[in-house]
């Protein structure tokens, strides 16, 4: 049925093509109406039947929160178990969507990651809330694309959230913004629109020029997602220069000035800093009073990723941390983080929204032309404040659980978060077999297991060896962890150390949790420790 190469080349458009198979198609069906050929069917079903999904749905929902603070943390199955569970062929006709559901119980939900147990401490991945769950259902049901004009309320609403943001961080009301997947286009975003706007040409439509000499500025401890940007807008990596930190992680900011001066008597071009509000490594807050002035004495673009510590300013005792971020030519937010929205939901705060469309605007006829567009809507067009064009609407999610709890509850459990580190980091100081890394910045507590005896044990041996053995005995401990399934932190490495690392984004950890899981590490520890000692030392 499918014209042969020969064929294709005699005919002259590949509308002839369509038209003989769908002719050839009637033949073979021996049908000779079009109009009988189409059968109107759809993908629609009864409302009660829809009822009926919604209900099961619900359930399968409520039981997932109900039995969250008892079910093991981890699945059992490895990802090769996992798909082999999963593994079918793909499926030919049509069932009940009661099968389908039982199938997404047995199958997905028993065997998912309980991110919002609340002992789950892993990376900073933060716990959610229910009403998220259901307004991501209803955004679905709604299916905005928001960013076409036209799509009002959706975009409407967008705008409101963005503005409540902003006014959460003390930014600029007349800011520019957009709601993105998550920091990582967060940044991308930003640092495209930094790009662009401090080229000292038309880089849009030349592109990037070997002799450029644009530099850009972080602190080692930054997010791998800027270095990521910086690769992808054809910057260069070696085109960062990394900004030590100092005792407390935070950017040193007499090492940035040195670099910058260094640069410009080299004949390069700085063009930004990235400051972060928030690390993902030990949750330090960069100086960014110091670090604005030191951008607006050189002109340079001043970017602060907050995707983590942004949110402390929905509490009145942390936002002073935040000192300067109101400053900032562009941030970078995570509602999905310290906000407990539900994947996806990042956000761009930008000062100037006029740099935002002279970025991103690319004009079309199938976009653009007016008689494409809905009347009654003359809004914001999201496409031109970012990259993508079909967009979901994320803001839906944000907008209930903000209206739900109300900034004082959010400033509460933020707060919450960060004395239960405070809390987990004096219990891991008092303990004798507990070594913690660092002074708790916000909410992230480093610590490592240290077993009583081992340096009086080996006082005479190598201080190196007994790192060394640190070191790998606290990584058997995360993997202890991991097969064990109570409880779950992650891990870093901070000045050659393998340190344990407990992030609380989680609104569902309590004081007893805290000390729960110090008792559970503490007993993989010791059994890690008789099981491999003396095979190292
Ligand atoms: C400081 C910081 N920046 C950026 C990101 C990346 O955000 P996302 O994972 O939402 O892309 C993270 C993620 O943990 C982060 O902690």
């Amino acid at each position: 049925m499918i014209p042969s190469h020969a064929e294709y080349k005699k005919d002259i458009s590949y509308y002839n093509i369509f038209h003989e198979i769908m002719r050839k198609t009637m033949k073979n069906e021996k049908t000779s109406n079009l109009r009988d050929m189409i059968l109107d069917e759809t993908f629609d079903i009864e409302p009660d039947e829809i009822r009926k999904i919604g209900y099961h749905t619900t359930d399968l929902i409520v039981d997932y929160f109900k039995n969250i603070h008892t079910r093991p943390i981890l699945p059992e199955k490895t990802l090769e178990q996992m798909r082999e569970l999963l593994n079918e062929p793909l499926p030919q006709i049509e069932q009940t969507p009661r099968v389908v559901l039982d199938e997404c119980k047995k199958k997905i939900i028993e065997n998912a990651v309980l991110v919002g147990h609340p002992r789950f401490l892993g990376w900073i991945l933060a716990s959610g809330t229910a009403i998220g769950a259901f307004a991501d259902g209803i955004a679905s049901a709604l299916n905005q694309n928001v960013a076409i004009s036209g799509v009002g309320m959706a975009t409407a609403t967008e705008m409101l959230v963005i503005d409540w943001i902003k006014e959460i961080l003390g930014y600029d009301s007349k800011a520019g913004g957009i709601l993105v997947s998550g920091g990582s286009i967060a940044n991308l975003i930003s640092l495209t629109i930094a790009r662009n706007v401090k080229a000292q040409y038309d880089i849009a439509t030349h592109g990037i020029k070997q002799d450029n000499n644009m530099v850009i500025y972080a602190s080692e401890e930054v997010h791998m997602c800027i270095p990521k940007a910086v690769n992808i807008l054809g910057i260069g990596t070696n085109n960062i220069r990394w900004i030590k930190v100092n005792d407390n992680y935070r950017l040193d900011i007499l090492d940035l000035e040195f670099k910058i001066a260094e640069d410009k008597k080299k004949g390069k071009h700085p063009f930004a800093v990235v400051a972060t509000a928030g690390t993902v490594n030990t949750g330090a807050i960069d100086p960014l009073e110091s670090i604005a002035d030191v951008c607006q004495k050189h002109n340079l673009w001043f970017h602060v990723d907050a995707a983590y510590g942004g949110f402390a300013a929905l509490s009145p005792k942390l936002k002073p941390l935040l000192n300067g971020i109101s400053r900032a030519d562009s941030i970078a937010l995570d509602p999905h983080k310290w906000l407990f929205i539900p994947f996806e939901a990042g956000c761009v705060l930008v000062k100037n929204p006029f740099f935002m469309t002279q970025t991103f605007t690319t004009k079309t006829d199938y976009i653009h032309a007016d008689s494409t567009k809905i009347p009654l809507s003359d809004d914001v067009d999201y496409s031109e404040y970012g990259i993508q064009l079909s967009r979901g609407f994320r803001a839906l999610k944000i907008w209930m659980s903000l209206k739900q709890y109300g900034v004082e509850k959010y400033g509460r459990i933020i707060e919450q978060n960060t004395n239960l580190a405070r809390y987990m980091a004096e219990l891991i100081e008092e303990s004798p077999d507990f070594n913690i890394m660092f002074p708790v910045n916000l909410s992230i507590v480093c610590f490592r297991y240290v077993p009583k005896d081992i340096n009086k044990k080996y006082k005479s041996r190598q201080k190196k060896k007994i790192e060394e053995y640190l070191n790998h005995l606290n990584k058997a401990i995360v993997q202890a962890l991991r097969a064990d399934r109570r409880a779950y932190v992650s891990s870093t490495i901070l000045e050659d150390k393998f340190v344990l690392r407990a992030c609380i984004v989680n609104h569902r950890t309590t004081k007893k949790d805290i000390v729960d899981i110090i008792g559970i590490i503490r007993e993989l520890a010791i059994t890690e420790d008789d099981a491999i000692r003396n095979k190292f030392l």
